[in-house]
């Protein structure tokens, strides 16, 4: 997609690096990412294992501080924001599909997906409705009452999904979402994902280096040693 792109940005960063240090080592994760990425857009991020991916959206969504540069999430600065502004603007305005899930095990897929509208204030029975709603869309109608140790990999990643799009964030980020999934499990959520969160005029980022999921992608981001290489 080229620059003169004539929708809102959603994410702007320039120049982000970001060093781990221990006692005796530096690790040098991000070296001056430059990215801009477009409301309605599904940017995939790619490169080999600890080039800076995860390091990357975790600036993004506001998770870790950059050392130098800035990112800007529609026009926000999470550095200049109170730690309890930048929770609630989270909140309401970014979804996140991590690797394991992180479903809540005792509360049942209804409950789970439940969370983010409840957090924004929103009556459980309301919550609840939508959260229903979401999750037969996403093809588990017959598991609303499942709890996630009794579904399956692509049926908890779908849960996860459905509970990152409830609240209609504008941003949802997403790290290696199909990893523990086989290939027609990823696939099938990718199309749920990339439908869903395009439906309410969201923008994707996804975090992968599975080829088979690339074609979902409306631009490729390559990463290596903590820069955008193509
Ligand atoms: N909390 C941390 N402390 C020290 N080093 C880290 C930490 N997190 C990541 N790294 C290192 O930073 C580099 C980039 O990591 P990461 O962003 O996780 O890459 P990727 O997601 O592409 O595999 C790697 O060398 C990794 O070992
Ligand atoms: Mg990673």
């Amino acid at each position: 997609m080229s620059s003169e792109v004539d929708r809102p940005i959603i994410v702007s960063c320039k120049g982000l690096t970001k060093t781990y240090r221990t006692n005796s080592t530096a690790v040098h994760a991000l070296r001056g990412i430059d990215l801009t990425i477009y409301q309605k857009e599904v940017v995939m991020i790619t490169g080999p294992s600890g080039s800076g991916k995860t390091t990357l959206i975790s600036v993004i969504s506001g998770i870790l501080n950059a050392d130098e540069g800035e990112c800007l999430i529609e026009g926000h600065d999470f550095n200049k924001m109170s730690d309890e502004a930048k929770t609630l603007y989270r909140g309401a305005h970014i979804g996140f599909i991590f690797q394991a899930f992180n479903l809540i095990p005792m509360f049942t897929a209804i409950e789970n997906v439940s969370i983010p509208l409840v957090l924004n204030g929103t009556s459980q029975e309301e919550a609840e409705r939508k959260a229903s709603e979401l999750l037969t869309a996403v093809g588990l109608g017959d598991k609303l009452q499942a709890h996630p140790p009794e579904l399956s990999g692509g049926q908890q990643q779908r849960v996860a999904i459905a509970r990152a799009c409830v609240h209609q964030p504008d941003l949802i980020v997403c790290d290696e979402p199909t990893s523990s999934l086989d290939s027609q499990t990823g696939l099938k959520v990718m199309e749920i994902l990339r439908s869903t969160v395009l439906s309410h005029n969201g923008t994707l980022i996804v975090v992968t280096h599975d080829p088979r999921i690339q074609q979902f992608a409306d631009r490729i981001v390559k990463i290596e040693d903590g820069r955008v290489v193509e």
